[in-house]
């Protein structure tokens, strides 16, 4: 935040300006302080385009013109920061063209479910990646004098019951899983404001949670800006300020203000948090009035970047040779989404394009020579229409291939609510399963903000591109891909499942009695699949090209390094095929052993790298402290632990081209856990643990019949193995059948060991 003096204002406030400064003045604007110079900021929409209402004391009048980029899915398909930066830098000179002080994005919520309405304004399953691509894309609307608002601030992944259901999710999930997008960008950042969400985490509302919006968000990641609500997602204004809460959107509440000055009189709220509130608000305030002066907008340019992010963005995911189309001489262009693409999803962040271009007429412009015919294929309604499949089939089977587009119905990918399943609609499967029978050359392109299930019809298609909520310009990009003027570099930000039964929070999703459990903890997207060994349709990571990629050399600054220096590694990556292109080089991390649960391997650095046929590129990272470390809830922070990991490289989760292993070192020294309460297993688990408890342990066995170090069969009577038997006993469970053997009270033998150990 820019220096400036914001106290001596504050001092010449009125109780009653304090109040108002904290509620907004309007549906998209704050109040200002006019005798004090303070002047309103303007808050608008969204994450992909500019929703700069043409009135701005409406909820809803139209939308003026502005770019509509490809959705987050698409954007995060591209894994390309700079490209996230051009965008960022875009978005804000539409803003400063069209007034707007503070744009209500990016959302970084994690894909916990397919199903989740708003997943197309959301980037990915994993938290480091979207992470690193909203830290991009703030720091370059911010760096071009916008603000941001990161949303949804937390735990907030599902429609359903959006403004009311609790997600009860334990304290390491949060920490591990939907969180450190947040923290990263807070930190690396720096947003003007943080957005938060409707919901409740585990019974309190996040507008009343003063451990995530004071403790967590600003004492401990430092966070300097303002806590802005969702648009009607405070409950308790009073309780909301005290729990960090600075503005609440959207005003006019005459009645909240007066509450809060109320309060202020009668002692219940500190004046103190009031002004806190009120220095974060003037401070955004002057943020606000340093906005650069507008400078006439190149529409085209912002038009042919939403294209450039689109191609790199979308991802052909199966290729059986047929694509880029090689000099077809007749184009079968079947399906309505081909002649009007879905370029975004419903809700809030809906843009109104400056225009927007359609698949079938970009086909045309490629095809040359050739014939191109077109068949609507499948009507809007739900109910197959046969006769449209029919037409279909028969341009099919005169073309030498078809290009088959199929969009979800707008109404089923918004915001509002959640998908009742993944399935593309009855018409659509009919269709596709139609043409594909009688011309095998079909490629399927979807247009969908999400996953969807394909078992019924992808073996039919021959090819399959994920062209996702494609934006204005999203057309030229299918085109050129489909036609090889571009190589495909676009790769999965979320895993597409086999089935929606194999999704991560299947069996805790949406909820019910105003709860969602978060039952499968750290385990969404590739984290679960991975730990259950379970197939999917497409993993994470994943998206051909039409070049290959050759990894090799693959190297370590060091086999042994300490957590605070962390580690460099580096892979030489080789393009072995005829065509440029660029490839997404991605590094996870396997921690062999750890006293937690642990994912089998998490994403901790990736790199797009463009290379020419025959060029090789060097692409290092470097893997820090956090790469290495989980969060323990019983130390209430980020540890690593002493040990071996294997650092695996390549293109997708399910290709791992090499793998170094590393032994890292703790620099930490951290209290033991170990107490009375704590089994024999965690005491030999700990290196002090150990030498103090194997003694015991050896009597202990030997008592009771056993061979501590035996793997013979159990003796008789018991045929327990009494070894095994006891390690997940406390340790003062044990004690309690030894105490006549033993030489003190087990009280003080604890006492003894736990002396040993600290
Ligand atoms: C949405 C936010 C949006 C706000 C303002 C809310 O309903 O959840 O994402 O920024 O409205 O339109």
């Amino acid at each position: 935040m820019a220096v400036f003096d914001i106290d001596p204002i504050v001092d010449q406030m009125t109780l009653e300006e304090k109040a108002t400064l904290c509620t907004g003045a309007g549906p998209w604007r704050t109040e200002g302080v006019e005798r004090l110079g303070v002047g309103p900021v303007t808050l608008c929409d969204g994450p992909h385009g500019l929703r700069r209402l043409e009135d701005l004391t409406t909820m809803t009048s139209p939308g003026l013109p502005a770019t509509c980029f490809p959705t987050a899915s698409c954007q995060a398909a591209t894994w390309n920061t700079s490209l996230m930066e051009e965008l960022g830098g875009a978005l804000a000179r539409e803003a400063i063209a069209l007034g707007v002080d503070v744009i209500l994005g990016p959302g970084i919520n994690m894909k916990r479910t397919p199903l989740c309405g708003r997943n197309f304004e959301y980037f990915s399953e994993d938290p480091y990646l979207s992470g690193a691509l909203a830290a991009a894309y703030v720091q370059a609307v911010q760096g071009a004098g916008v603000g941001t608002s990161l949303k949804h601030f937390a735990a907030n992944n599902q429609e359903y019951q959006r403004f009311s259901i609790s997600a009860d999710v334990d304290e390491r999930t949060l920490r591990e899983i939907y969180l450190p997008a947040f923290e990263k960008v807070v930190k690396e950042a720096r947003p003007w404001t943080v957005m938060c969400a409707y919901n409740r985490i585990n019974a309190t509302y996040c507008s009343n949670h003063r451990e995530l919006l004071t403790e967590i968000l600003k004492d401990e990641w430092g966070f300097d800006g303002a806590v802005v609500s969702d648009w009607g997602a405070v409950h308790d204004r009073v309780t909301a300020l005290q729990a960090g809460l600075d503005l609440e959107m959207p005003g006019p509440k005459p009645r909240r203000v007066d509450g809060v000055v109320a309060a202020v009189r009668d002692g219940t709220l500190d004046e103190e948090a009031l002004d806190e509130s009120v220095r974060r608000i003037l401070g955004m305030a002057h943020q606000g009035a340093q906005t650069p002066e507008a400078h006439p907008l190149d529409s085209s340019a912002h038009h042919a970047l939403a294209r450039r992010i689109a191609a790199e963005g979308i991802v052909l995911l199966k290729n059986d040779g047929l694509l880029p189309l090689q000099d077809p001489t007749h184009i079968a262009v079947i399906g309505r989404a081909a002649r009007e693409p879905r370029i975004q999803g419903g809700g809030s962040s809906n843009v109104n394009p400056t225009q927007v271009d359609n698949c079938f007429d970009a086909i045309q412009r490629l095809a040359g020579e050739a014939r191109v015919t077109y068949a609507e294929g499948y009507a809007s309604e739900l109910d197959i229409d046969q006769e449209l499949i029919d037409q279909a089939v028969a341009l099919a089977q005169a073309a030498r291939v078809a290009l088959l587009f199929v969009a979800l119905p707008p109404v089923l990918e918004s915001e509002g609510y959640d998908r009742p399943d993944l399935d593309l609609t009855a018409p659509q499967v009919a269709l596709i399963q139609a043409v594909t029978a009688v011309q095998p050359r079909t490629v399927v392109i979807l247009n969908t903000a999400s996953a969807v299930v394909m078992e019924p019809w992808i073996d039919g298609a021959a090819a399959v591109v994920e062209a996702w909520l494609m934006g204005q310009a999203g057309a030229g990009a299918v085109a050129d891909i489909l036609f090889g003027r571009l190589n495909p570099s676009g790769k999965l930000a979320e895993t597409f499942p086999r089935r929606l039964a194999d999704t991560p929070a299947y069996l805790n999703f949406p909820g019910e009695n105003g709860v969602v459990r978060y039952g499968e903890g750290l385990f969404i997207g590739y984290r679960y699949y991975d730990a259950k060994e379970m197939p999917v349709l497409f993993p994470f990571g994943h998206g051909l090209s039409y070049t290959t990629f050759a990894y090799d050399q693959a190297r370590v600054s060091a086999r042994r390094f300490k957590d605070v220096e962390g580690v460099t590694l580096s892979v030489d990556v080789t393009n072995t095929g005829e065509m440029a292109g660029q490839e997404i080089v991605q590094v996870y991390v396997h921690d062999r052993e750890a006293s937690l649960v642990r994912p089998v391997k998490e994403l901790k650095a990736f790199a797009k790298v463009q290379l020419e046929p025959g060029e090789t590129a060097t692409v290092t990272f470097h893997l820090g402290f956090r790469a290495f470390a989980f969060y323990h809830p019983a130390h209430q922070r980020w540890i690593t632990e002493d040990g071996q990991f294997d650092l695996l490289i390549g293109g997708s989760t399910a290709d791992i081209r090499c793998t170094e292993a590393v032994t890292l070192e703790s620099t930490l020294d951290l209290p033991s856990l170990l107490n009375e309460e704590s089994t024999l297993r965690e005491w030999l688990a700990n290196p002090q643990g150990r030498s103090v408890i194997q003694p015991l342990f050896e009597q202990i066995v030997a008592h009771m019949g056993g061979d501590p170090g035996s793997s013979e069969e159990p003796p008789e009577p018991t045929g327990m193995d009494a070894a095994r038997s006891v390690m997940d006993m406390p340790v003062l469970g044990i004690l309690r059948f030894r105490e006549d053997a033993l030489p003190a009270t087990p009280e003080d033998i604890v006492a003894w060991l736990l002396e040993e150990v600290r």
